[in-house]
């Protein structure tokens, strides 16, 4: 019987496709941006120049504008919808129109400092890119004041009720007839519904229409929302550059004017009636008035409180595994469905390292222990029942197998040795 740490490494290798990683084979044949600098961290755990190798060819898709894809077709493949051919982008090789969560830099960091020395010029040649992309988000997102996404997937979170509010302005007649290929690969109980897909491809629809003007997608398309998960990676990703670009003797004041800009912004995604950090519709001024994980990533960010605190134990307290990507005690809550309810090992790892970083490391213990416990039982899949701990989603997935070598498998001893400290 082979240990979990081989285990994970296996699937880090089985994914691997020379430079980028899949997520997983079958359901995301492709390179996925926030998976590949999870799988950067985790490759650092055994092979340093492996990690690097990820995030320069991540960072290598990076439009002139700054921004960086959420996925990079490097081959095609026919199991996945929507390709290439639905994008349109005119890239080389081809992306999809849309970014996703900013956690390059904070992935970077930690690559860096498990291997300082190897590290410095891979971090070099690096750091110029990731600087760019980070000016993008705050100059064409967050003209607003917190980051905003034009697309529920740029969140991650693809499904999770804070975009419901959005999505219900969205107009999904005009996706037009198409099949979707995600639920020939897993149960589609677990995936978003048809009304999401019609949506979602609208806005893709969109995008194509303006020639993924990102100025008038922020200014006319369909969807405009505040995320505060993105909002606080961003924030956590500006200071991890920052201490690189520190150590590289760049100037790093304009990217500190960023994030202070950013932090300024924080009340403004502050629910007094919800008490809790919240999804805002830029479109409408509504606030979505639900607890999602996002909110949690503001121990990342510094930006915890004790209300804050509070609904973090509420949450945590009604189910047995993780933290849930949406409240319980919430109507909308589904236990197995994508980010409507179920939890998600790699954001558990993010939440961690900012509940320790806040003070609590009693806290980050109890999430790793609990995290480490559904892959004992079930192995790396991609989400898992918070209450029953069933497996969900896709399996031998790259993020899981790359926190629980990071992370989730390793005891706190160990955790300053692996970069989760
Ligand atoms: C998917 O295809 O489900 C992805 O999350 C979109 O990025």
């Amino acid at each position: 019987m082979t240990s979990l740490d081989e285990q994970a490494r296996a699937i880090l290798r089985g994914n691997d496709q020379g430079g980028y990683t899949l997520p997983t084979h079958g359901l995301y044949p492709y390179q996925w941006n926030w998976d590949s600098a999870f799988a950067a961290w985790g490759f650092a755990t055994f092979d340093n120049a492996r990690a690097w190798d990820e995030l320069d060819t991540l960072m290598a898709s990076q439009w002139d504008t700054g921004m960086v894809p959420h996925i990079i077709f490097h081959k095609p493949d026919p199991g996945y919808f929507p390709g290439p051919d639905v994008w349109q982008t005119g890239q080389s090789p081809a992306t999809s129109g849309i970014t996703q969560p900013p956690v390059a830099a904070i992935m970077a960091r930690k690559v860096w400092e498990m291997d300082p020395e190897a590290g410095q010029a891979r971090m070099a040649a690096l750091y110029p890119k990731l600087l760019a992309w980070h000016r993008w988000w705050h100059e064409v997102r967050c003209t607003h004041g917190p980051a905003a996404i034009t697309h529920p997937w740029e969140s991650g979170r693809d499904n999770c009720p804070d975009w419901d509010i959005g999505m219900a302005g969205v107009d999904g007649s005009s996706a037009g007839q198409y099949q979707r290929r995600d639920t020939g690969h897993v149960n589609p109980e677990m995936r978003p519904t048809k009304q999401d897909y019609d949506r979602y491809i609208a806005m893709v629809k969109f995008g194509c229409s303006v020639d993924w003007d990102q100025a008038r997608i922020v200014r006319d398309g369909p969807f405009l929302m505040a995320d505060p998960g993105i909002t606080f990676m961003l924030l956590r990703a500006d200071e991890d550059l920052a201490v690189m670009g520190r150590a590289l003797g760049e100037d790093v004041t304009k990217l500190l004017g960023w994030a202070k800009d950013l932090r300024a912004a924080l009340p403004t995604i502050w629910n007094d009636e919800l008490n809790a950090y919240d999804a805002l519709n830029l479109k409408t001024g509504e606030f979505a008035n639900i607890l999602g994980s996002g909110a949690f990533m503001a121990y990342l960010a510094d930006a915890g409180n004790p209300q804050l605190d509070a609904q973090l134990m509420r949450v945590w307290d009604k189910v047995n595994y993780g933290i849930p990507s949406a409240d319980p005690e919430a109507a909308t809550f589904d236990p197995r469905k994508y980010w409507r309810g179920p939890t998600w090992p790699v954001v558990n790892a993010l939440l961690a390292i900012g509940l320790r970083d806040a003070g609590r490391a009693d806290l980050a213990e109890r999430l790793r222990a609990q995290t480490a416990s559904l892959i004992r039982k079930h192995g790396f899949y991609e989400y898992f029942d918070p209450l029953d701990a069933t497996p969900c989603g896709g399996a031998d997935f790259t993020w899981t197998a790359a926190i629980w070598l990071t992370w989730a498998g390793r005891d706190v001893e160990s955790d300053a040795v692996r970069g989760a400290a």
